[in-house]
């Protein structure tokens, strides 16, 4: 194997990941189908009773196929989007009745199955036959942005084609079952959408997010669908008289502008749930040491109303007492210079009302 991600990847699978699963290591592709159509509902918890319910009353293929509709709609209750029910109902029909009750063997006749499009092909491929085929969805766009550093938005059709490409590439031809659900897990309890777990991460030292401090801000989704209200966190750092500051990417808002150090909350959080913490010590690694006791002061909410969006904003100021090996490579300002960089104006609201006459 000479990719780096898969090796690294793999060996987290090996030594690292212990999230179990009914549906982990499971060979029978009836049962693999069935787990990813429930999860294409709901999360890994709220399906997991939905998995176990549908096996004791269906464990094969035939007994779906024979179940009476009214008892199937009964088990799925509370799941939703009764159409995918009818589809798994469809299709196990179509399977004992076309082809004698054996799942199809490849990608291609997978595809073909009511009810199944490319993801749940290629994990029903991977996890039952071991064929070389990538999975791809939200937690495997996150983990790729981050690791390669891609910012190409991944709701566009070249954001589409490009992460397809990359997941095909660090896919183990060898392994693919194994590798694809690693990926899964690392993506949902690493590699997370908020507050990643960057400091005790295997990947850490390769990761170009962390090495450039983005990770927040990976992936992009594109501007055409993305949410109206948008939750900024700016973590302003400083040490001595000196902030650190960011400038902004390609494919979002403020392209080129300044800012503090970015989180994106995807819904408006209390300062308590936000866990300030939580950012610093588990995503950050920033231990104590390099830490001023002062407490954090947080300045909100500051406003702005963009064509599309609205913007709202909060400032939360973080002493330090030397700089921390994670932000080494940071461009660091002092109020001065700070003065004569560009900014997007809510920041420069708050430059303006709190920053310049209060911190
Ligand atoms: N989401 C979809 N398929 C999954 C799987 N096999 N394991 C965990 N999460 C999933």
């Amino acid at each position: 194997m000479s990719i780096p991600f898969t090796k690294a990847l793999l060996n987290w699978d090996l030594n690292n990941n212990n999230r179990p699963m009914p549906w982990k290591g499971e060979k029978d592709p009836y049962r693999i189908w069935l787990s990813e159509i429930i999860l294409q509902q709901t999360r890994v918890e709220q399906g997991w009773p939905y998995y176990e319910r549908f096996i004791k009353n269906y464990p094969t293929i035939f007994d779906l196929a024979k179940a009476k509709d009214e008892k199937v709609f009964k088990l799925w209750e509370g799941l939703g989007y009764y159409n995918r029910c009818r589809n798994l109902l469809f299709t196990a029909r179509h399977i004992v009745k076309e082809m004698d009750g054996v799942f199809p063997k490849t990608y291609a006749s997978l595809l073909e199955l009511k009810g199944v499009g490319p993801y749940t092909a290629a994990a029903i491929a991977s996890f039952a036959y071991n064929l070389p085929h990538a999975v791809v969805d939200g937690n495997v766009f996150r983990v790729f942005a981050r690791f390669y550093g891609l910012a190409t938005p991944t709701d566009t059709k070249e954001g589409i084609v490009l992460f397809n490409q990359v997941a095909l590439e660090n896919l183990s031809k060898t392994e693919a079952g194994n590798y694809n659900q690693a990926l899964m897990d690392f993506g949902a309890t690493v590699c997370k959408p908020m507050a990643p777990l960057c400091s005790s991460c295997v990947m850490q030292n390769k990761c170009v997010a962390f090495s450039i401090n983005k990770v927040n801000q990976l992936p992009v989704k594109s501007k055409s669908i993305q949410k109206k209200n948008r939750y900024f966190d700016f973590y302003c750092f400083q040490f001595n008289d000196s902030w650190l500051i960011q400038k902004r990417g390609p494919g979002d808002i403020w392209e080129g502008l300044n800012q503090f150090y970015l989180v994106e909350q995807d819904k408006l959080q209390t300062i308590k749930e936000t866990n300030i913490q939580t950012l610093i010590k588990v995503q950050l690694g920033i231990q104590d040491k390099y830490l001023l006791t002062g407490t954090q002061i947080i300045f909100a909410p500051y406003k702005q109303q963009l064509t599309h969006q609205t913007i709202q904003a909060r400032f939360i100021i973080i002493p330090l007492k030397k700089i921390p090996p994670v932000f080494v490579n940071e461009l660091w300002f002092n109020k001065n210079q700070i003065k004569k960089l560009a900014f997007p104006k809510i920041i420069n609201e708050f430059l303006q009302q709190d920053f310049l006459k209060k911190c």
